[in-house]
Order: structure tokens, then C-alpha cells, then sequence
């Protein structure tokens, strides 16, 4: 899919975990969606560290530079894959994150990009997946909120294997109108600052 491409200030640090991302259909739209736009740094996990070995110095720098940090994944048992969790684990850490003199990620925005197998009708008492996907929400949101950043209403886009190419054209639009619109909005914030 090709979209125009467009200027964008501000930085938008993108992690996305995706464990087979040539394999991907829903998360590659997405992803592809809103990788060229300006500012929006997209780091590949599973590309980037096939061994797991984080390089958490290099992951800090990106977070540090960024008003934005974006975590976009397939939902893999009710949560992220392992190489994401990995991440928090070693990146998110104390006294850099949270803890005393942890403070490089408060007051950022944090926007969460998962996709799901499940479609909307499965997440609910009874159906499925027997919980509505709100009650799978909370440990990443808390994951955010504990290191002091702002959550922002979460991209989900469920039903992913049904989803028509049509849908996901639609949706990685309006992902890309939603990073927009917050470069936009940190922007004029920032010219009030100066
Ligand atoms: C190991 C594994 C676990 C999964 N667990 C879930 C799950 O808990 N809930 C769900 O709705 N979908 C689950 N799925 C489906 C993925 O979320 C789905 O395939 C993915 O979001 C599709 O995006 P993609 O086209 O980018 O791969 C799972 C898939 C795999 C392979």
C-alpha cells in the first residue's frame, strides 16, 4: 500500500514486536501506514535483536529523544510476544524509567498498537476468548502509567485475519491521521513553550 509522503515534526519513537514480520498482514498495514511519515523512528525488535540482546543504551536514546512512544505488536496469549516483554524488562529500568531519579519517560505520550486474532464479538463473557479486551488492557497501560507517562486511547484492531485489505487500507489511514494530528497538537504545544 502506498500512501503520500508527508512532513511531520516532532519524534515518534515506534517499537514494533512483531515475532515473524515477514509473515505479517494486519501489523506490516499498519506498520507500513505510518513508518515514512517524518519524525517516526520505527525500531524492529525481532529484527533488530534476532537474539534477544537488547541494546538498552541505544533503545533509552530513541525513548529520550521522543514525545511519542509508540508499542505496536500482535497480541500473543492475551499479551505481548517475549521479546517485547523483554524489552520493558531490561529498557524500562529503575532509576532511569521509574524509581528515584527515574524520570526519563514522564510526561510522554503513549499510544498501544495492538492486533488480535479474535474479533470483537469473541471477546466477551462467553464468547471465545472469554473477557472483554478491556480486561487484558490494564498491566500494559499500568506499564506506562508507572513510568509517568500520559496514556492515550489505544489503536486495536481486532479480527486481523478476517480483516480485508480494504479494512486494513482504512485503518492504517487513520493510524497515520492519529500521528498526525499529535505531531500537530505537540507542535503548537511546543511554540507556546518558546
Ligand atoms: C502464538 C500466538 C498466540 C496468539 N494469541 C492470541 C491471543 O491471545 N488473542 C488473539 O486475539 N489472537 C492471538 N493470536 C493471533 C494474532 O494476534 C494474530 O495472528 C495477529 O494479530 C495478526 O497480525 P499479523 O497479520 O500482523 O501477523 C495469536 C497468534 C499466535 C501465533
Amino acid at each position: 500500500m502506498r500512501y503520500r509522503p508527508a512532513r511531520m515534526p516532532g519524534s515518534i519513537a515506534l517499537i514494533y514486536a512483531h515475532p515473524y514480520p515477514n509473515r505479517s498482514r494486519a501489523g506490516r498495514a499498519l506498520l507500513s501506514a505510518v513508518s515514512d511519515l517524518e519524525g517516526v523512528k520505527v525500531r524492529s525488535l525481532y529484527e533488530r535483536y534476532p537474539d534477544f540482546s537488547i541494546d538498552v543504551e541505544a533503545e533509552q536514546r530513541v525513548l529520550t529523544q521522543a514525545t511519542l512512544v509508540v508499542w505496536q505488536h500482535p497480541v500473543f496469549w492475551y499479551g505481548p510476544p517475549p521479546l517485547l516483554s523483554l524489552w520493558f524488562e531490561k529498557v524500562l529500568a529503575r532509576g532511569w524509567a521509574y524509581g528515584k531519579g527515574g524520570d526519563a519517560l514522564r510526561s510522554k505520550s503513549c499510544l498501544w498498537v495492538p492486533t488480535t486474532g479474535g474479533d470483537l464479538d469473541a471477546y466477551r463473557e462467553g464468547g471465545m476468548h472469554g473477557h472483554p479486551f478491556e480486561k487484558f488492557v490494564p498491566p500494559i497501560e499500568q506499564t506506562a502509567r508507572f513510568c509517568g507517562m500520559n496514556w492515550l486511547d489505544p489503536v486495536i484492531l481486532h479480527g486481523s485475519h478476517r480483516a480485508t485489505d480494504e479494512t486494513l487500507r482504512e485503518r492504517g489511514l487513520a493510524y497515520r491521521q492519529q500521528l498526525q494530528r499529535f505531531a500537530r497538537v505537540a507542535e503548537s504545544a511546543a511554540e507556546v513553550r518558546a
